[in-house]
């Protein structure tokens, strides 16, 4: 099935909202969506499948020297088959192409495949903030990694 990558246009917004709603615990509102969708400075990507319908979308702000993560998410069906890597990968790239350095986010401690993704790609812990999350009190890790600047 061929993937795309690209930004997220408005026709898209619904379908990235239920992908939110079946993966994450505590869902964004959809008009958050919407609202960072208009943002032309922010890092607001996905994949789309063969028919344009998105499977995965990441979002990130960027600081003066840094890029933040605010939202990840791979739909259940196409989750295992490396299209989450592959995403976070790209939206790095890009963050590299506009002289971004570092990278930095919150992960939650048991997000095993989330932290496989950020370890893979140099990020390391650098905090912690327990109990952060309060639908179960779970503890956020904080990480940060270098942006190649030639890549
Ligand atoms: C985190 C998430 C985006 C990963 O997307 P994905 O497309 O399934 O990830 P990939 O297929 O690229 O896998 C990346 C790595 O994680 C590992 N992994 C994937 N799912 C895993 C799981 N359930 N348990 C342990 N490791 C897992 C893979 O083995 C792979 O490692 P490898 O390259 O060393 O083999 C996806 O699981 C998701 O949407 N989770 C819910 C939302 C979320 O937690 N977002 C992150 C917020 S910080």
């Amino acid at each position: 099935m061929p993937l795309e990558i690209r930004r997220a246009r408005e026709a898209d917004l619904k379908a990235v909202f239920a992908i939110e709603s079946a993966v994450q615990k505590s869902p964004w509102a959809e008009s958050a969506f919407a609202d960072i969708q208009k943002d032309e400075d922010a890092y607001f990507f996905l994949v789309s499948d063969a028919d344009s319908q998105p499977v995965a979308f990441l979002i990130a702000i960027s600081g003066d020297d840094f890029l933040e993560i605010h939202n990840f998410a791979v739909a259940p069906s196409s989750q295992r088959q490396g299209i989450g890597s592959r995403l976070f990968q790209y939206v790095l790239h890009e963050a590299s192409k506009a002289g971004i350095p570092s990278v930095r986010l919150e992960v939650r401690e048991n997000n095993a495949p989330a932290l496989a993704i950020y370890m893979a790609n140099g990020l390391e812990i650098v905090g912690m903030r327990k109990g952060y999350y309060n639908d179960n009190g779970e503890n956020a890790l904080l990480m940060t990694g270098k942006i190649p600047s030639v890549w």
